[in-house]
């Protein structure tokens, strides 16, 4: 089965093409068969892909009525795509909603400050909205990104997603060049990035989040 993770957040530049270029490049590296699909009119994680120096597969599609048609094309695929990761835009959208709805798993990236986390917090009851209206279970998480781990904002951000009861990954992305990096390199994280990027992973598998993995997505 091919599992769908979409990463959405209506607040703009919180590290969305980031965290999912990073996912997609250590799957690659791992072994999976990954599809991308770009459904950002900025192109981002086209520009990214089309490089071509990750083995992968991408599409950009911004119709919002055609996400559902080109996921389900996608996962008739053979070989079988074990993953197919959807980049949205910055901002609440139909094309969200069809990304959420067609996803198992949800990842909400976080950069820490005040902006962010509200929007991470509305992204993740936005989730719920829209997985009650369907009454399906998708997993949510928000996974903390550009940290800078012992300040007093982080600190304050992390524990006001707690006050909200919003999950989130423990393991974050760090403030990293090597993440900027990988947009004009086409490549996934390295050095101390590539360390960062690893525990995000992990703690990914350890949940039981991918598919890819042995994981059923968290539920049993
Ligand atoms: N861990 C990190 N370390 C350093 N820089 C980071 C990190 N995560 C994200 N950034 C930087 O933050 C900026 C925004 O990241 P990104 O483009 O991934 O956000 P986005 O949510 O996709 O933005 P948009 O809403 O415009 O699509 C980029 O310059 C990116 O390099
Ligand atoms: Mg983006």
């Amino acid at each position: 089965m091919t599992q769908v993770i979409s990463v959405v957040q209506e607040k703009g530049g919180a590290g969305k093409t980031t965290l999912l270029i990073t996912l997609a490049s250590l799957m690659v590296a791992d072994g999976a068969r990954v599809a991308v699909i770009d459904t950002d009119p900025q192109h981002n994680l086209e520009d990214w892909a089309k490089k071509e120096e990750i083995d992968l597969d991408w599409i950009f599609e911004d119709n919002d009525e055609k996400l559902i048609p080109t996921i389900r094309a996608l996962k008739k695929a053979s070989p079988a795509y074990d993953v197919i990761l959807v980049d949205t835009a910055g901002f609440k959208s139909a094309m969200a909603v069809y990304a959420i709805n067609a996803a198992g798993l949800v990842l909400i990236p976080s950069k820490a400050n005040e902006s962010d986390a509200k929007g991470a917090i509305k992204t993740y009851r936005h989730v719920h909205g829209v997985a009650d209206s369907m009454d399906k279970d998708i997993g949510a998480y928000v996974v903390m990104m550009d940290v800078d781990p012992n300040t007093n904002i982080t600190e304050a951000i992390l524990a006001s997603l707690e006050e909200q009861e919003v999950p989130r990954l423990n393991a974050m992305c760090a403030h990293r060049t090597g993440f900027k990096e990988m947009m004009s390199t086409g490549r996934g994280p390295e050095g101390s990035a590539k360390r960062s990027a690893q525990s995000v992973l992990a703690e990914l598998q350890i949940k039981g989040l991918l598919d890819y993995y042995g994981g059923h997505n968290g539920k049993a």
